[in-house]
């Protein structure tokens, strides 16, 4: 396999060598541990590895072909010019194949090559599992890797989550997942991905679920770097509603964010993987996150950080406001250089007002976001149904009934206040609380309309006195 010549490309500028799609994800994608991820020597190693993971008597540049095309490693066109170029070669009598013909042409990297082996490797144990038949890499997370199948007795699309083996060796974890697995089957909600089943064959671990046919959250603020406030409270509405059911039936999903709320082509929000964090422990998640491009723990609540054992309800309300949060101002709540840092902030940084990032953002959802993210659990919104009245009504144009308590007091004293001076009226919003902010109180009918009694009040007296 040594006479290969570098193909140009097939575009416009054919002495252009550098790689046409260099910023693919697949290239700063976490590479994960076990046996494909050293980087081959070369494209004959690289080629070698493969061949392994497929068994002899497959045809390797078929499923390379399908898989980086899948993978959105190189565009059709590119593999498709790289198999005629490898037929054009064999017929010429040059030993030629599609892996060498990619990596000549810099359409793919030896280390992305490399990270294929694994799929390989994963579909063929995929094949295994009797009744479905494996058909696509959905994608893969920092726990396991998902694909969509055909449950073959039921005739239904399903996608199915894998395990690595690495987790397969301990078996607590295996009997959480399965507990768990179990549970979240018990539940029905039109906005919970479903669970069917969870199982083991051969010492592979699996869980089936409904497979939903769209996009995540985060495939959405990815490609539009925030939602506007409208279609954040939609979701949010939806996720509110799966998570009051999850909780009334004992269940708190500890890994609510972006990336586990699924779009249907419809626009139904369906919230995935309910159960399945509880395997690991909230600690092990945010490690097993760590490192990640986009994966810190972002949306996990102090309590959670604090691995506190007792993890209730105003968990999973505490990340979907931090979700809720990174929806409607596109940034996460709090950002730092590694996880620890991002944590440290979850437990003791000041929060910037959502409506601080996004000035377009109405009080309402800001007063909500906030009320969701204290940092007290008990300071939070209690219930999940709570917090779906308070988005409905801010939805509806109406103020947030429950996060605007809060107001109540503070108009109060504000009330008190108006027979002393102006400018101490000012004063409780100067020191902001945890839910309200000075732009904010001074978009409130009612503070507007007690603002000009006290004018017109002290109008009257300076008359008054005047006339005396
Ligand atoms: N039920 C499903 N139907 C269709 N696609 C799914 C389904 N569940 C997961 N996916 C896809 O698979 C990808 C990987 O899911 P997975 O839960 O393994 O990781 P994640 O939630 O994206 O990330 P992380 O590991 O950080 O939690 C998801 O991003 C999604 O695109
Ligand atoms: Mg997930």
């Amino acid at each position: 396999m040594g006479n290969l010549v570098s193909e140009p490309n097939p575009k416009p500028d054919p002495g252009k060598t550098t790689p046409i799609v260099p910023d693919r994800a697949a290239d700063t994608a976490p590479v994960p541990q076990g046996a494909g991820d050293s980087t081959p020597a070369s494209a004959a190693e690289a080629e070698q590895m493969l061949q392994e993971a497929a068994k002899s008597g497959t045809n390797l540049d078929t499923i390379v072909s399908r898989l980086v095309i899948e993978q959105n490693l190189a565009t059709e066109d590119e593999v498709r010019h790289c198999m005629e170029r490898v037929k054009q070669m064999r017929e010429e009598n040059n030993q030629a194949s599609l892996v060498q013909l990619l990596l000549n042409n810099e359409y793919v990297t030896k280390r992305q090559i490399a990270r294929l082996r694994q799929s390989i490797e994963a579909e063929r144990s995929g094949q295994k599992i009797p009744g479905y038949k494996i058909e696509k890499k959905l994608g893969a997370g920092a726990m396991a890797t998902v694909w969509k199948a055909r449950q073959l007795r039921l005739d239904r699309d399903v996608a199915i989550k894998i395990l690595p083996r690495k987790f397969t060796n301990n078996p607590q974890f295996i009997e959480r997942f399965i507990a768990e697995g179990r549970s979240a089957a018990q539940l029905n909600h039109p906005n919970i991905v479903q669970a069917y089943d969870v199982d083991k064959a051969g010492d592979l671990y699996f869980f089936v679920m409904e497979y939903v046919d769209g996009r995540t959250v985060y495939d959405d603020i990815t490609k539009h770097k925030r939602l506007s406030e409208r279609e954040a409270i939609e979701i949010a509405i939806q996720i509110a509603d799966a998570l009051q059911h999850a909780h009334s039936k004992g269940l708190i999903h500890r890994d609510v964010k972006p990336k586990n709320i699924m779009i249907t082509k419809e626009g139904v929000a369906k919230l995935a993987d309910m159960g399945l964090a509880r395997a690991v422990s909230d600690k092990e998640m945010a490690e097993a996150e760590a490192g990640k491009a986009f994966g810190t723990p972002y949306y996990i609540s102090p309590e959670q950080i604090r691995g506190e054992r007792q993890i209730g309800p105003p968990a999973d309300i505490y990340s979907l406001g931090a979700t809720l949060y990174h929806m409607v101002t596109g940034s996460v709540p709090y950002d730092g250089p590694n996880p620890s840092a991002v944590m440290h902030k979850h437990l003791k940084a000041e929060l910037v007002p959502p409506d601080h990032v996004n000035p377009k953002l109405s009080a309402g959802i800001s007063q909500i976001i906030e009320m969701m993210m204290a940092k007290d659990p008990k300071a939070r919104y209690q219930k999940c149904s709570d917090v779906r009245a308070d988005l409905l009504a801010v939805r509806d144009g109406k103020n947030p009934v429950i996060a605007h308590k809060d107001w109540g007091v503070d108009l109060a004293g504000i009330a008190q206040a108006e027979a002393a001076a102006v400018g101490e009226i000012a004063a409780p919003a100067a020191t902001p609380s945890d839910s309200f902010t000075l732009g904010a109180l001074f978009r409130q009918p009612l503070v507007i309309l007690m603002l000009v009694l006290l004018v017109v009040s002290i109008a009257i007296n300076i008359i008054l006195a005047s006339r005396s």
